[in-house]
């Protein structure tokens, strides 16, 4: 089903029911944009939907951050005061994982500029749903999800350079061929892909822009260079932060007009490509201490999507792990993990991130006997931690960093502890899917206790009942 022919309901929830912008008003005034309402009990407020708000709040905050699920699923607010006070607090709605934020008063088409959004997020997620991307790019937390969202929405609806930034082996490459793939004007045509840190400056000029015949000694034919081979396709800059300062000079032009001369020649010919960068260098701090020039910056840094390291998204280790047990092509079906191993995995360091836990599970599928579960013994010795690792050992640098910043901010002991408790209880609900029994065995404590702890969150932040006490529900749906 596509896009424009699926059929979607969203749901309203408003926060003051009966008072200020009413969620009829809102389905009204999507209906001549082909939605038909229909009501949705409360316990079907799955998909996606709108949140109207007075204002944003710190309870408004983790009502969006628990009904997107950390913005896994569409939630679009609407604000009903006058810019600018309404809009206060909006990056932190963005940042609990709203996808957008709307100020009723300030559109002069509300039905069309909300439809548009759900539309386009629609076709976005689709495409991230699609057995292309799910069967290579494997992860659903949060913060992949994310980057992968941008990433197709950049490929198949803008013709713009992109800038992939990230740590070793967090998947930049991996990125930088979807992107090719989904761009449908590039797709027929090559995706070149030229490494920054392997060019020799003497010989660049060739590589680059080719040559005609007899340039140089050695030239015996003429020969197409990187810029040549991109012309209808894409071409991808890896490691472009290691760019001499001589060759960014020499790329400027061709990047910027398209128009470049093979070395021997005093001809200028044009091409035309989709370019992608990529680097493990923070490029803006390059940028800024001189080393990478301005104008090429801005050239190539037109999107910059940064990846999560694998620190940052632990949740997709063990998917991960499947992932690569699968390629490994030594069992037919992904063996059982001991639970022993499970936690090794989870809570080994990657430095190499996605490739070093690939060539782990490669070694381990090595020693597995091709019967019953992957066992410690499996984990080569090399590989093993010392005997004293103990359960103190998630405490490390990432932690301490976010605490660092907090103190810095002058957050108090209490918020920190209160902003710790709830970021572990929001975790261990969702991997527990929404089973709080589970959560609560996983976190130590009754499910009594669990659910207390969760409803003191909300009252303390608003003084409110939970959230969906007063939840007002109706519908809508999309597309023509
Ligand atoms: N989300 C993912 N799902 C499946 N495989 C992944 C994922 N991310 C990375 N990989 C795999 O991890 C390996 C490293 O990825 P990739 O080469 O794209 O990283 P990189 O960021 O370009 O690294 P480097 O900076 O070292 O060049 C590849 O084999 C890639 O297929
Ligand atoms: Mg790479």
């Amino acid at each position: 089903m596509t896009a424009t022919t699926a059929v979607r309901q969203l749901w309203i929830h408003s926060f003051r029911p009966g008072q200020g912008l009413r969620p009829e008003a809102v389905a009204h005034s999507l209906t001549p944009t082909g939605f038909v309402g229909r009501a949705l009990r409360l316990e079907d407020r799955q998909g996606p939907g709108i949140i109207i708000v007075p204002e944003i709040s710190q309870a408004i905050c983790e009502f969006v951050r628990t009904v997107s699920g950390n913005g896994a699923r569409r939630v679009l607010a609407i604000l009903e005061g006058e810019a600018p006070s309404a809009s206060q607090g909006a990056w932190e709605v963005l940042q609990a994982g709203a996808s957008d934020v709307l100020i009723w008063n300030e559109l002069s088409d509300p039905g069309n500029a909300i439809s548009a959004r759900f539309r386009r997020w629609q076709e976005v997620d689709e495409l991230v749903e699609s057995p292309l991307v799910v069967k290579n790019l494997v992860g659903g937390s949060p913060a992949w999800k994310s980057v992968v969202r941008r990433v197709v929405e950049v490929a198949r609806f803008t013709d713009s350079p992109v800038l992939l930034i990230g740590e070793t082996g967090t998947g930049k490459e991996l990125l930088a061929r979807l992107i090719h793939t989904l761009d449908e004007k590039r797709n027929q045509r090559s995706l070149v892909v030229l490494d920054c840190s392997t060019i020799v400056p003497e010989l660049s000029g060739s590589e680059l822009f080719g040559h005609e015949r007899g340039a140089f000694t050695g030239a015996v034919a003429a020969r197409d260079g990187a810029f040549a081979l991109a012309d209808g396709g894409t071409l991808f800059l890896d490691e472009v932060g290691e760019l001499p300062l001589g060759l960014q000079t020499q790329l400027l032009r061709a990047l910027q007009e398209h128009t470049y001369k093979r070395v021997g020649s005093n001809s200028w010919r044009r091409t035309d490509f989709r370019l992608i960068c990529a680097t493990n260098r923070d490029l803006p701090m390059e940028e800024a201490r001189g080393h990478f020039r301005r104008d090429l910056y801005y050239r190539v840094a037109a999107w910059t999507i940064r990846l999560p390291s694998l620190r940052k998204r632990a949740e997709d280790i063990i998917p991960l792990v499947r992932h690569f047990m699968r390629l490994s092509g030594m069992a037919d079906a992904p063996p059982e993990l001991e639970a022993a191993v499970k936690t090794y995995f989870v809570t080994r360091d990657y430095p190499g991130n996605v490739r070093d836990l690939q060539n782990l599970v490669h070694r381990i599928m090595t020693s597995y006997v091709g019967v019953g579960p992957i066992t410690l013994g499996n984990v080569p010795p090399d590989e093993r931690p010392e005997a004293n690792h103990t359960a103190q050992d998630w405490f490390d640098p990432a932690s301490e960093q976010a605490i660092r910043q907090a103190v810095a901010l002058g957050v108090g002991l209490r918020e920190i502890r209160r902003a710790v408790e709830a970021a572990a209880i929001r975790i261990a609900i969702e991997g527990e899917n929404g089973n709080l029994k589970r959560a609560a065995h996983k976190l130590g404590v009754t499910d009594r206790a669990l659910q207390k702890r969760k409803a003191g969150q909300y009252q303390r932040e608003e003084g409110s009942a939970t959230p969906s006490s007063n939840c007002k529900v109706e519908v809508l749906e999309a597309c023509r």
